[in-house]
């Protein structure tokens, strides 16, 4: 009795120490796989074919199933950990590049956006492999495909003062948990349970019939970049930490319980989220392993 008390209270602790370290998860494994998964299905011919090649054999050809691979790694690969998120100043709601791009001891670039710069022209020089590449671009294919995710998890843009939600301690219905876990798995693990059958597949498929319909107009303006860059993250943080303000922080204060009011209206903006990273990585990934002469790789 007194042991399995004390193992719980410990595992309690532990639990919770892990919490509040920052920013310790992306999208939850399910929401990496669903972006990634719907990114799959709009590669032309010759991005699937680089995918494939670059893909790790544990893969077995499919992008998906290793799209959480950032996650695993970040604490053998430390210099990562800051690359998953960007902080903004508390209160703000916007975001800018030269302003919030850093880690926490301000080396500039260093945030998901930056990383998404860095990745994409990693992975440009895919085409002159006659030369051999001085990057892993296996690992750069799988850091770009997790970021692009993580960057449209609106709380991966949040607040500096509250590391994006992870010390905002709430309850998701009976269970004590942080705002950003909420936002990271907590909604998409409800949706499932509720709406889904707990069956991932079905919830892509839901995501993919809405894409190819009720958001069609939309999604197609999703898959652009202005001025033909070939990534683009600076509106996808904007639209984070705006979604952030509006809907994450919001009716969400320290000590507050959420249940089905703040589901039922954030959901859909979660799924929306997963659904437009999912078509901005095709499309990204799709410019990239594109044998059209390129445009330079430019920075905001
Ligand atoms: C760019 O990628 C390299 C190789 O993974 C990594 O060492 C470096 O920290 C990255 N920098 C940024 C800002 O992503
Ligand atoms: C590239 O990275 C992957 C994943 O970390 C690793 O398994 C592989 O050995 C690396 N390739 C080279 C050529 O270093
Ligand atoms: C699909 O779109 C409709 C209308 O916008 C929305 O009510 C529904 O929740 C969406 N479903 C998914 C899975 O995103
Ligand atoms: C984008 O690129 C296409 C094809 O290279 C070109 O026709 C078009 O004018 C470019 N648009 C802009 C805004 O530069
Ligand atoms: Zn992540």
């Amino acid at each position: 009795m007194y042991g399995s008390g004390l193992w719980s209270m410990m595992g309690t602790a532990l639990v919770f120490l892990l919490m509040l370290i920052p920013g310790i998860m992306g999208w939850g494994k399910e929401g990496h796989y669903a972006t990634c998964k719907i990114a799959e299905g709009y590669l032309t011919g010759e991005a699937l074919a680089a995918v494939k090649q670059l893909l790790p054999d544990s893969a077995e050809g499919d992008l998906a199933s290793v799209c959480s691979w950032p996650d695993e790694i970040r604490f053998h690969y430390r210099w990562s950990s800051a690359l998953h998120y960007v902080d903004t100043p508390d209160f703000r709601c916007n975001y800018e590049y030269c302003r919030d791009c850093h880690d926490s001891a301000g080396h500039k670039d260093r945030c998901v956006t930056g990383a998404i710069y860095n990745y994409t022209m990693q992975l440009s020089s895919y085409q002159d492999s006659i030369v051999e590449s001085k990057y892993n671009l296996t690992e750069a294919l799988l850091f770009l495909s997790h970021f692009i995710g993580d960057v449209h998890q609106p709380l991966h843009v949040g607040f500096t003062g509250d590391l994006g939600g992870n010390t905002i301690i709430v309850r998701w219905y009976r269970r004590k948990t942080n705002l950003h876990h909420v936002w990271d798995t907590m909604i998409i693990d409800s949706a499932l349970k509720t709406f889904y059958n707990s069956d991932l597949t079905i919830m892509i498929h839901a995501l993919q019939q809405n894409i190819t319909n009720d958001w069609l107009n939309d999604a197609s303006s999703w898959a652009i970049c202005a001025n033909n860059h070939t990534v683009c993250p600076e509106p996808y943080a904007s639209e984070s930490i705006s979604a952030a303000c509006k809907f994450a922080y919001r009716n969400a204060t320290p000590g507050s319980t959420l249940g089905d009011e703040y589901f039922l209206s954030r959901l859909p903006v979660v799924e929306k989220r997963l659904a437009q990273g999912g078509v901005r990585l095709a499309a990204t990934l799709n410019r990239i392993f594109s044998s059209q002469p390129k445009i330079a790789v430019a920075r905001r």
